[in-house]
């Protein structure tokens, strides 16, 4: 099957559990969904963001328990640390969805209706190995060492009658539907994953909970001594929050989503999300965009271990852009990332204070120093015969960017601008202006020059725009080529080469990133 383009698109993060409180693990996930979807926007898209909590289960009324109050009371309170720390990390998300909310419960109960109805969901006894941190139950042979692979304890023997859903039914339309569709599980590797996974038989689902076990769940629409909560709670919040079935965003925006997890919840993602779809009668979302684990020290970033970062603390210590690049540039999408201060410290004085910022004032500054700000222009007959055009430079960082940028490879879009950044860096050394802007008769030359390099600054700033929109914007103003309403420039926009006008004023620079005091910081 041919993959589709979507003029409307819809990204998603998990919606994350309410017994912790935001760490750097989730803000990355919001962020790479932020920095995709202002991307998607780049290519001229109409745009939606969600995000949201997930607060039914067993793990928060233990949480709430501990702490002495309600799951109610408990869960409002965490759910608006995730939702307060969005602006801090400049996400602007649509929509903040909380599986408490009535609307979300009428959606979930519905899908359960149907699905009942159609008689793809039995009443049956079980005996099982359940994991109380994954809230599910584990085949032996997902287990490492008899142990759960994501937390490391051993899954209790649970008996129990309850309602399950006949996943194995569809085992094959699944697998079908994952080799026609290339580009539904992103990177590689996670698609093979799960093909690896459905080579086996695969076991039905259980979803549901006895009210005697557990109350804090959606009841069950065809049996009110049950509950059912986690991933048939869970997952319904994607169509939920755009008002299935008959919301305007619904209509507008499904089945354009992409959802945004790391590796931990690729099987519900990968494997119940779209089951549950097919059974309900609904189309089968776009694709699943898969990324690795923030580790310290080489264990997973997370609560139950202990090790976790704030990812405000880290803001505050060396600003929210330098945060989001660092994040952006030092992860391969689909492979795990080690957090270490050094490492950020690294990031922003090399990339970030050398390259980037040392172009931007070393191009702004010249322009100050021969023309007193004024842009002069290029000379076309100078440009041809000297070989000045950055332009061909600019169109292949802009194609590199695009490219890896359409597939969540964010390091390696970046890298696509860092290797013009450098490029530009060398041409300033090359043509020595300096040496040029000693002879009066060498003023075309160096006008052309330093039009370049304006020109090309201009691609780098608008291409940024996704991963720190805040220098983006502040370089943008500096440029003279900002916008009031809106902000994005798209792919095409900024493919027109000479967009900088001739005679405007271009102010002085300033420093946009201060180099970090490695002995101090260290
Ligand atoms: N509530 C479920 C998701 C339901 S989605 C329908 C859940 N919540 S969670 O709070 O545990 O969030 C898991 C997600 O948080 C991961 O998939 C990932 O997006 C993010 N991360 C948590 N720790 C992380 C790291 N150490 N590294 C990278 N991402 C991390 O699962």
């Amino acid at each position: 099957m041919k993959d589709i383009k979507f003029n409307k698109q819809f990204f998603s993060t998990p919606i994350y559990y309410v017994n912790a409180k935001p760490h750097l693990g989730h803000a990355y996930t919001s962020i790479a969904a932020d920095v995709a979807i202002r991307f998607k926007q780049m290519e001229g898209c109409e745009t939606f963001l969600l995000t949201g909590t997930d607060e039914h289960g067993d793990k928060i009324v233990q949480a709430a328990e501990n702490q002495k109050t309600t799951p109610e009371k408990y869960a409002k309170r965490v759910s608006k640390l995730f939702q307060d720390i969005l602006p801090s990390l400049n996400v602007e998300n649509n929509y903040f969805i909380r599986t408490t909310d009535p609307a979300h419960i009428k959606v979930v109960q519905k899908i359960l209706l149907k699905i009942y109805n159609d008689e793809d969901i039995y009443f049956s006894s079980y005996e099982g190995l359940y994991c109380f941190g994954c809230e599910r139950f584990y085949q032996e042979r997902e287990l490492q060492d008899g142990k759960c692979p994501d937390h490391g304890t051993t899954p209790e023997i649970i008996k129990e009658s309850n309602y399950f859903f006949k996943m194995s039914k569809y085992q094959e339309w699944l697998i079908n539907h994952i080799k026609t569709n290339p580009n539904f599980i992103r990177p590689e590797q996670y698609k093979n994953e799960i093909l690896s996974f459905l080579k086996e038989p695969l076991e039905d689902l259980c979803i549901s909970r006895p009210k005697t076990r557990l109350t804090w769940g959606i009841t069950l629409p065809f049996d009110e001594k049950f509950v059912t909560y986690v991933w048939f709670d869970a997952l319904v919040n994607y169509i939920s929050a755009l008002g299935y079935p008959d919301g305007e965003l619904f209509r507008q925006f499904w089945p354009g989503a992409r959802h945004f997890v790391a590796k931990d919840i690729i099987k519900p993602h990968g494997i119940y999300w779209p089951i549950m779809l097919k059974a309900a009668g609904i189309e089968i979302y776009q694709g699943l965009n898969v990324h690795g684990f923030w580790n310290v020290k080489g264990s997973k970033m997370s609560k139950s271990i202990g090790n976790v970062t704030n990812p405000l603390e880290v803001i505050d210590a060396y600003g929210l852009d330098q945060f989001r690049y660092f994040l952006m540039r030092e992860m391969v999408f689909g492979l795990d990332a080690n957090f270490t201060q050094k490492s950020i410290v690294s990031r922003i004085n090399s990339d970030l204070a050398n390259d980037l910022g040392n172009l931007f004032s070393r191009v702004l500054s010249m322009n100050h120093k021969y023309f007193q700000g004024k842009v002069k222009g290029t000379d076309p007959r100078i440009e041809k015969e000297k070989s000045l055009s950055l332009a061909l430079e600019a169109e292949s960082a802009i194609d590199g960017f695009q490219k890896a940028m359409s597939i969540c490879a964010f390091s390696k879009g970046l890298e696509a601008v860092w290797q013009f950044i450098s490029k530009m860096n060398k041409y300033i050394d090359t043509n020595a202006p300096w040496t040029l802007a000693k002879d009066e008769a060498n003023i075309d030359e160096l006008g052309t020059i330093l039009y370049n390099l304006m020109e090309g600054l201009r691609v780098v700033t608008c291409l940024i725009y996704p991963i720190i929109p805040q220098t983006s914007l502040k370089m943008q103003k500096m440029l003279c080529i900002q916008r009031d309403g809106k902000q994005v420039y798209t792919l095409e926009e900024i493919r027109l080469w000479g967009q900088i006008k001739e005679e405007t004023i271009i102010a002085k620079p300033g420093i946009l990133f201060p180099r970090i005091d490695t002995g101090k910081k260290e």
